[in-house]
């Protein structure tokens, strides 16, 4: 694309960030920019003038209260999105008219329509947009995906994905957006159970149709805590989600998939099954322990895998390609998650249509 060489040449040696929200994940973000040696954190952009002040305090950057400011101040390559998933959008179209490129945390938006919104900006503006699915980048589940796309497991039968997590009252009472359906667009599917949801549709391929149950059975929120769904993928497998916040103590996420020739168990980022008829599938090394899953804490999440996904953008800009995790890549488990809400809305099973752009 002729704008992503434009972007190239005018990047020079050093990309320079702003992050946009100041709180909760925007510091791994900060951290993992600070670790990557083409860029740097030159200002943060927070909600009001008091948390700007104690973000420039925090993260020792300049912070401002509006994006406008921090553009006026500083030579700004990229932002990332750190804010509510509803006010993705907003922020978003401000920097892309202004020509700045976007890695945005997932989801894109809380449903289609306003991530669309958000992907038509950016092919206009000829800048890159990049969705934050951090999990991508784990080796296991690469491996995993080698295996899959390599036909080791043969023709597959069945895939899987449970996010069996535990969030206390505290995390929702104390945010003004979580579990709300204006900010979160829902709560445990949409926010916790997309990564998983985004891994097994990579592995498994497109859903033809889903027919869903959720509930929200301990927590006084607007969204689901719990839900189950039954998948039909395009080419005939089934498959199963089970994501939920109210299972105590909360378990590291698993994704199972069963072909014809083996099997094999994704846990916690980490393959902890891998099993095959014929002894000359892929080798793997086993590691132990889990590579950092939110089950129980939202904080408990390692840096590893945003700093897999900073380095990629960094990588992405100067090399003037597109990000691993690519605007229109992101929006698949948006899509397929507004398709398990309306499925459990109409009591039905529904079928999955593509995003229309
Ligand atoms: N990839 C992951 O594993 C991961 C983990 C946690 C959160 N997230 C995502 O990151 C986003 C933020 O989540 P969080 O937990 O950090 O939320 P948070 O509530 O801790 O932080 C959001 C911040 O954005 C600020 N904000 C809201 N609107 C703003 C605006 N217009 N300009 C500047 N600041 C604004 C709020 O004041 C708040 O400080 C969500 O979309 C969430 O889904 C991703």
């Amino acid at each position: 694309m002729e704008s992503q060489g434009k972007a190239k040449q005018e990047m020079g040696k050093v990309v320079n960030f702003c992050i946009i929200g100041t709180s909760g994940i925007a510091a791994v973000h900060a951290r993992c920019i600070s670790r990557n040696s083409e860029a740097k954190l030159v200002a943060m952009v927070a909600s009001t003038a008091v948390r700007a002040d104690a973000a420039e305090k925090q993260y020792g950057v300049a912070a401002y209260d509006s994006i406008d400011e921090a553009l006026q101040h500083h030579d700004i390559h990229a932002c990332v999105i750190c804010t509510a998933s509803g006010q993705h959008l907003e922020p978003t179209l401000s920097l892309l008219r202004r020509g700045v490129h976007v890695l945005c945390e997932k989801p894109l938006e809380i449903n289609v329509d306003r991530a669309s919104q958000m992907i038509r900006a950016a092919d206009a503006a000829g800048c890159l947009l990049g969705g934050v699915f951090q999990n991508r980048f784990s080796p296991d589940f690469l491996k995993l995906q080698e295996a899959v796309k390599a036909n080791q497991f043969g023709s597959l039968l069945l895939a899987n994905a449970y996010i069996k997590w535990y969030r206390n009252e505290d995390y929702y009472a104390t945010s003004p957006w979580k579990g709300t359906l204006k900010g979160d667009g829902g709560a445990a599917l949409i926010n916790q159970g997309i990564h998983t949801i985004d891994l097994l549709l990579l592995l498994a391929g497109e859903v033809k149709s889903v027919f869903a149950k959720v509930k929200t059975v301990m927590h006084a929120i607007e969204g689901e805590d719990l839900g189950v769904c039954i998948l039909t993928f395009k080419n005939g497998m089934t498959g199963v989600i089970e994501g939920s916040t109210a299972l105590y103590p909360g378990y590291p996420e698993r994704i199972e998939v069963y072909g014809t020739d083996g099997s094999a168990i994704l846990e916690g980022g980490r393959i902890i099954e891998w099993n095959f008829k014929q002894s000359e599938a892929m080798a793997l090394e086993v590691k132990d322990g889990v590579e950092g899953s939110g089950a129980s804490d939202p904080m408990a999440i390692s840096d590893d895998g945003h700093q897999r996904q900073i380095d990629d953008f960094v990588a992405a800009l100067k090399e003037g390609r597109l990000p691993a995790v690519s605007h229109i890549s992101a929006l698949n488990a948006l899509n397929l998650i507004q398709h398990i809400y309306l499925s459990a809305e109409q009591k039905r099973e529904v079928e999955v249509k593509p995003v229309q752009l």
